[in-house]
């Protein structure tokens, strides 16, 4: 029987799946949210959600300033709110110093940090070069405590403004499946997912009597160039959905969902938790058919 469900798992041509319309609520007005790593990928579905839900949106990017302008109009036009770009390495302390100071100048604070820059650098373990271990580790992990350590600062100077939200702050860490699936050939950027899934549990337990929030998001496979080798053939998808008990690719839009909710006081009261968006790769499809 050509169903969909027995189609869409094999076939990688299918257009994406269709989200019914964000509906037009702006549960996020008036609040500032920085997204790292925003010209593409998860970053940039991330930013024009929060942009949809009201927010105004800082940018940022490390390179390719037209796909990062791009997403700012995309945010302008589709939210209404305000944006721009600005280019900063998150791994550079005093880049990332500078990227804060400039927000509170032009927006006047922060409420919302989501911490998405990552990258991936594999090779196989003995092969793998110190170069491709610090990188790894100095975007994905050191550049997220960085960025948090700021955000935290201007949350405590700063406090509640119960017209904004019932938090001082939000910062959602967008992780990985990885942080609990170890990944053979991926040695630092599972190392690093780790590292992020226990900073973002320690902040949340110090920050919270500040009322700051801080959550995570460890995505699966969602259709990004970052994954490209592993949707883009028929087999590779074939392969891929072996992994994926939902059997459909994740979309940036389903992270940017919930990103939104997550920055939202609809979530206030959790806090250091990490939501697996994965299509349910963390529950051992492996085990599907016996154990
Ligand atoms: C990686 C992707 C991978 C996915 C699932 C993500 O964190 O960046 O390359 O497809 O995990 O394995």
């Amino acid at each position: 029987m050509d169903t969909i469900g027995s189609t869409l798992p094999s076939d990688p041509t299918l257009p994406p799946v269709v989200m019914p319309a964000c509906p037009i609520e702006r549960k996020l007005k008036g609040q500032k949210a920085l997204v790292t790593g925003a010209s593409s990928g998860i970053g940039k579905g991330i930013a024009i959600g929060l942009g949809h839900a009201g927010a105004d949106v800082v940018v940022n990017y490390v390179s390719g300033p037209a796909d990062a302008e791009a997403v700012v109009e995309e945010i302008k036009r589709c939210g209404g709110g305000n944006s721009y770009a600005h280019r900063c390495d998150v791994s550079n302390e005093a880049e990332v110093r500078q990227m804060f100071e400039r927000m509170r100048e032009d927006f006047g604070t922060i409420d919302i940090l989501v911490n998405n820059a990552g990258l991936q650098q594999d090779a196989p373990f003995e092969e793998m070069t110190l170069a491709q271990w610090n990188k790894v580790i100095g975007v994905n992990l050191t550049g997220q405590f960085l960025c948090a350590r700021e955000a935290v600062r201007e949350f405590k100077r700063r406090g509640v403004q119960p017209a904004v939200s019932c938090a001082a702050g939000k910062i959602i860490c967008i992780s990985s499946v990885h942080d609990v699936i170890p990944w053979a050939g991926h040695v630092n950027y599972a190392a690093s997912k780790g590292g992020v899934s226990l900073m973002m549990k320690s902040i949340a337990q110090e920050v919270a009597p500040w009322r700051i929030r801080v959550n995570a998001i460890s995505p699966g496979a969602i259709r990004t160039p970052i994954n490209m080798k592993a949707w883009d053939t028929i087999e590779a998808y074939t392969e891929l959905m072996k992994l994926v008990p939902y059997k459909r690719i994740g979309e940036v839009d389903d992270i940017a969902r919930a990103a939104a909710w997550l920055a939202s006081d609809d979530s206030d009261y959790i806090t250091g938790a990490t939501i697996y968006l994965d299509g349910g790769m963390t529950l051992y499809p492996g085990f599907e058919t016996g154990g």
